[in-house]
């Protein structure tokens, strides 16, 4: 595999949805797990197939409906969530299996009551029973940022012989420091040497996970586990806009890492989650946010009148911002003017038989609303490329 690129693994379905008051039904997952797929993510965990039949129905749906991204499921390191999770992706193109046992002294002892020992064997045993229904399977450490690194090196190594392909090192609780972070990954990318892929899972606690995020891709992870708007337990996790934007932006200061996320698809995915979940991004969120292009002062208003890079780093077109979406629709606008609304908000590739039924929808809305917004149109043309 080409070493420097970044795997993008997406856990907003999972993980994000952990988030107070984030949760979705089956048809928003497909929504989402749609677009995500054409934001280019390359793993898409869809899921926790063995927590309720509700998600292993989202699971399989999803894993029915995506090509182009792997499709995953989590499971705890027990052979029904396993098989749950195998059962769950089995028609997907491309599928995974990512389970997962703690491996903190503090989890071990106080949470799974188990001996070092016990885990490891546990460990392998999960392993080799996802392989005996998928090649890709994925191990995380739960809690890796507060586990012993001699451990760590042991489990990875019984792990990796009984054929795990991605090593994922989470810091569950976001304690770790990027300086930190970065030490541990870079001794265990070294350690595994070339025999799986590292991967990080940064929550937010302290409001580090995007540097810490970072921090590992310097220090040789070559997998990132992030979420749209930085959704997940408690502060979150690490946004897939963020890092990816810091990648593409400071590539040079990594080495030359890549993604192969389409980025003019990252506004138009963070207002669909934000659509559905009704949780909006803070305004001054980084790449997503209302203000993260908006310039108030006037020296920077006239910096940026004279050359946009005086005050912007990126391009608000970079992420699909329309900066001049001043088209207001509404119960008296024409078909034109709701076409011309959709090509700007980067639906290239609608049609006629969609926009026609998203025209009728849009005009019955308008009967009901003021004023449609971009989100509703964005939400009438994601149903209708659904339904076809
Ligand atoms: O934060 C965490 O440790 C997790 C794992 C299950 C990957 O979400
Ligand atoms: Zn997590």
């Amino acid at each position: 595999m080409d070493n420097n690129k970044i795997v993008v693994f997406d856990t907003t379905l999972r993980d994000g949805e952990q988030s107070p008051g984030c949760s979705m039904n089956t048809e928003e997952k497909i929504k989402v797990a749609k677009q995500l797929e054409k934001l280019g993510v390359d793993v898409i965990e869809a899921g926790f197939a063995a927590a309720s039949p509700g998600d292993f129905d989202a699971v399989s749906r999803i894993a029915e409906q995506v090509e182009k991204s792997s499709i995953c499921s989590l499971s705890r390191a027990v052979e029904n969530d396993i098989k749950q999770a195998a059962l769950a992706v089995q028609k997907a193109k491309m599928h995974r299996i990512h389970t997962f046992i703690a491996t903190s002294p503090i989890h071990m002892k106080y949470k799974l009551k188990m001996s070092e020992e016990e885990v490891i064997k546990r460990a392998i045993h999960a392993v080799e029973y996802a392989k005996t229904f998928v090649d890709d399977v994925e191990f995380s450490l739960e809690d890796a940022g507060r586990s012993e690194i001699s451990f760590m090196k042991e489990v990875m190594d019984a792990v990796i012989s009984a054929g795990a392909t991605t090593i994922n090192l989470p810091d569950t609780v976001g304690y770790r420091l990027p300086t930190e972070l970065g030490a541990m990954v870079k001794e265990l990318t070294d350690f595994a040497n070339n025999r799986a892929i590292i991967s990080v899972h940064n929550h937010n606690d302290l409001g580090l996970a995007t540097a810490n995020t970072l921090s590992a891709v310097a220090n040789g992870a070559r997998q990132i586990e992030v979420t749209i708007n930085g959704l997940g337990e408690r502060a979150g996790n690490s946004a897939l806009e963020e890092s990816v934007m810091a990648i593409k932006t400071r590539g040079d200061a990594f080495g030359g890492v890549y993604t192969d996320i389409n980025t003019k698809e990252i506004y138009a995915t963070s207002r669909l989650v934000a659509t559905i979940t009704g949780v909006e991004p803070q305004q001054n969120k980084a790449i997503v946010g209302k203000n993260a292009f908006a310039h108030e002062s006037g020296i920077h208003q006239d910096g940026v009148l004279k050359h946009q890079e005086t005050y912007e780093i990126m391009k608000p077109e970079d992420v699909g911002v329309i900066k001049d979406s001043t088209l207001i629709l509404g119960k008296h606008s024409g078909r034109a003017a709701f076409r011309d609304k959709i090509t700007t908000l980067g639906f290239d590739s609608v049609s006629n038989e969609e926009l026609n039924s998203a025209f009728e929808k849009f005009k019955i809305l308008a009967d009901k609303k003021k004023e449609v917004t971009d989100d509703d149109i964005r939400m009438l043309i994601t149903d209708e490329s659904l339904n076809q």
